[in-house]
């Protein structure tokens, strides 16, 4: 298997996508090839017959990746439901050897493959299997992603203990802030957590209005704000100091 990155989050709707996108628009303008995988995507739109599998098409264009979008997500649901139950009412039975192979097949054709989970850590892939028995087969290491409000710690610290219950290294959590204006949490919330957790938060994202990005500023923006040290740390083999 080649090297990659599993992106996690604290719940879903907190940026896992966005981050994702920024981090391989950002690795591919540095010149390294960027796989992407979103193992399972469920709330797939319907479009012309074809479900529409929106984070996998983002993360796709993000990084430019060749693969087709059936192989960066092979499971394509139609519910908007944890993966584990919209399969089960789509007839759908999910394989993580068929999941172990794809990732194999698009790590060992990248420098570093970003694969995004849906929801959180403990969010069920089949009825007994989690996205954190995922990444721990696939070997990942997890970047996790936090939304920057009222509810935070609790939410990132119950995230980073349950990794660590399952053996999983933590590269980082992000902070990111979903919404405009300034949350007194959201300016408090870092500084809280760097006694309560030893894992380092690699960055702070702020809040990129829609009209913002489509001049890539937030491009240019997240370069400054993510701490990069982290995924040096995965492409070169070497441990975090
Ligand atoms: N820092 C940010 N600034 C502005 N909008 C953001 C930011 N982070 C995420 N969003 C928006 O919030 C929504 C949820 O983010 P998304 O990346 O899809 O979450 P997830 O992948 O965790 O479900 C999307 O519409 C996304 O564009
Ligand atoms: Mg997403």
């Amino acid at each position: 298997m080649g090297k990659g990155v599993f992106i996690t989050g604290t719940d879903t709707g907190v940026g896992k996508t966005f981050f994702a996108c920024k981090l391989a628009a950002l690795l591919r303008e540095s010149g390294y090839r960027v796989g992407v995988m979103k193992p399972a995507e469920s709330g797939c739109a319907e479009r012309q017959g074809r479900l529409y599998p929106e984070d996998a098409i983002l993360l796709k264009e993000a990084s430019a990746s060749q693969d087709p979008l059936d192989k960066i997500c092979p499971y394509q649901l139609r519910e908007p439901l944890a993966p584990s139950v919209a399969a089960q009412r789509q007839g759908i039975t999910l394989e993580v050897d068929r999941l172990m192979d794809v990732y194999d097949e698009i790590s060992s054709g990248h420098d570093i493959t970003l694969v995004e989970g849906a929801g959180g850590l403990m969010v069920p892939l089949l009825p007994s299997y989690t996205y954190a028995d995922l990444a721990r087969v696939l070997k990942l290491p997890v970047i996790v992603i936090a939304a920057n409000r009222l509810g935070m710690i609790n939410h990132l610290l119950l995230t980073l203990e349950h990794a660590r219950c399952k053996g999983l290294r933590v590269l980082g959590y992000v902070l990111n802030r979903l919404e405009s204006g300034v949350p007194l949490a959201a300016e408090t919330n870092r500084e809280a957590l760097s006694t309560l957790t030893a894992v380092r938060c690699a960055g702070e994202l702020p809040f990129v209005a829609a009209s913002e990005d489509a001049y890539n500023k937030a491009a240019y923006s997240f370069a400054e704000q993510f701490d990069l040290r982290i995924i040096d740390s995965v492409l070169c083999e070497r441990p975090l100091r």
